[in-house]
């Protein structure tokens, strides 16, 4: 008989982040994206602002993930605003199990439609936002920081 441990494989849970998540966030956010980063203020604004879904994947201790989708009273459509899934744990559906969660409570609070923007090189964001039932219905010309245009993508909910 082995007298190695056997190691448990721990379960992958979502909840809602809290301000202690905020470290942990930003360096998720940080590694995922070359410009348009949120700061770790603007993430610390979004954990308690009443508009705003910030949903995080974890599994015990280390956070996976993370989505941010927020909405406003003059809108029925709520926006995707920020989902990144850490290197190590991508491909594995966690991107869409966080933003179908994050489309349910939008659902609930009362919005109608998710909409987002996509940089139009980012097939891989552009795959998931399709897998999931999105499409494009417009475009923004240099959007981002690097110039690139950005792709208008929605789902009715
Ligand atoms: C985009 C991102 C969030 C996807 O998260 P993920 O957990 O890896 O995605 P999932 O495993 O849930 O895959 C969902 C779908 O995305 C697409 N996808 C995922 N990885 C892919 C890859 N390497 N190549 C092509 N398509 C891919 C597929 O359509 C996939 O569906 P399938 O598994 O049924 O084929 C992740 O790659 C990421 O964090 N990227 C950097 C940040 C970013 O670009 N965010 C989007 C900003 S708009």
């Amino acid at each position: 008989m082995s007298s190695s441990t056997p190691t448990t494989p721990v379960s992958i849970r979502l909840r809602r982040a809290r301000i202690s998540d905020v470290p942990a966030l930003f360096e998720v956010e940080h590694t995922s994206f070359d410009g348009d980063k949120l700061s770790e203020r603007r993430l610390r604004h979004w954990v308690t602002a009443p508009n705003g879904i910030l949903l995080l994947a974890h599994s015990g201790d280390s956070v996976l993930g993370f989505c941010l989708v927020f909405s406003r009273v003059d809108s029925p459509a709520a926006r995707l605003y920020s989902i990144a899934i850490s290197k190590a744990a991508r491909g594995q559906g966690l991107g869409k199990k966080l933003l179908g969660k994050a489309e349910s409570l939008a659902r609930e609070q009362g919005s109608t439609s998710m909409r987002l923007e996509v940089a139009a090189s980012n097939h891989v964001a552009i795959g998931l936002y399709q897998k999931l039932g999105y499409q494009i219905f417009g475009r923004k010309t240099a959007y981002y920081e690097d110039g690139q245009d950005a792709l208008r993508m929605q789902k009715l909910l």
